[in-house]
């Protein structure tokens, strides 16, 4: 069965003295995600926000793989984002930014985004693992915020696991699921229907979904093509 982590270096990880924090779930996912996400992102150029970026192993392995995007990596907790900016000084890579502070539950999200300090309109939104490990409004924070920030021909890719139909897609699935809302009865593997529900609301489509291994699935939104 999956295990969760919610901060990263307190789950007998490794802690690096630069505050480098390791994610063992990165190894064994980086290369399926980023084969997924590679269609839409390779030959484009623009800004992609990673939301709840944890230690910061993934935005760092990605943007090493397409130095013409800019990637702005994102966590609320501290130490994953001091992990976040060693992992990213380790890299010595031009095209990551500093990390934003963002709450995916804040509705106001994110102030940089609206001042000119952050990205411009985004050619994508990223988030993994996050929105079964939080209470629901987060998962509506990110819909409603990457529906803001998103450009005409942007993407929002939400990697994790899902239900379908109200039903989990493997027993390791439904068993995790009960693990999670053991811990905390506001978390939960999420419906597809319900993700899809929220983004209609916001003017996004679900267009893609991938099946990646270990029973989770990359969720791609657009917006809703104008006629
Ligand atoms: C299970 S970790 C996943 C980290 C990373 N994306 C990965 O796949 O390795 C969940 C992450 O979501 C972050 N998180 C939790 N609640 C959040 C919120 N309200 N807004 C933004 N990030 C949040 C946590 O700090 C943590 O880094």
């Amino acid at each position: 069965m999956a295990e969760y982590v919610v901060e990263f270096g307190k789950d007998g990880g490794r802690v690096e003295p630069d505050g480098r924090l390791d994610a063992a779930a990165f190894h064994r996912n980086h290369e399926a995600i980023w084969a997924a996400l590679a269609p839409y992102l390779i030959g484009q150029s623009g800004d992609v926000v990673e939301v709840g970026s944890g230690t910061g192993q993934h935005v760092v392995d990605f943007a090493g793989r397409s130095p013409e995007l800019t990637w702005w990596p994102s966590d609320l907790n501290a130490a994953h984002l001091k992990s976040i900016k060693a992992w990213s000084a380790h890299a010595h890579l031009g095209n990551v930014r500093a990390p934003l502070r963002i709450d995916l539950a804040d509705p106001s999200w994110c102030p940089q985004m609206r001042d000119g300090s952050g990205p411009g309109p985004l050619l994508a939104v990223f988030c993994a693992n996050v929105v079964h490990i939080a209470p629901w409004p987060v998962a509506e924070g990110l819909i409603a915020g990457a529906a803001r920030y998103l450009r005409p021909d942007g993407r929002l890719f939400i990697y994790g696991p899902f239900k379908r139909h109200g039903r989990h897609t493997a027993d390791s699935n439904a068993v995790f699921d009960s693990s999670l809302r053991n811990g905390n009865p506001e978390w939960g593997v999420r419906d597809i229907a319900e993700l899809e529900q929220v983004a209609v609301g916001v003017g996004l489509t679900l267009t893609d979904t991938q099946e990646m291994p270990a029973n989770n699935l990359i969720l791609v939104f657009g917006r809703v093509a104008s006629t």
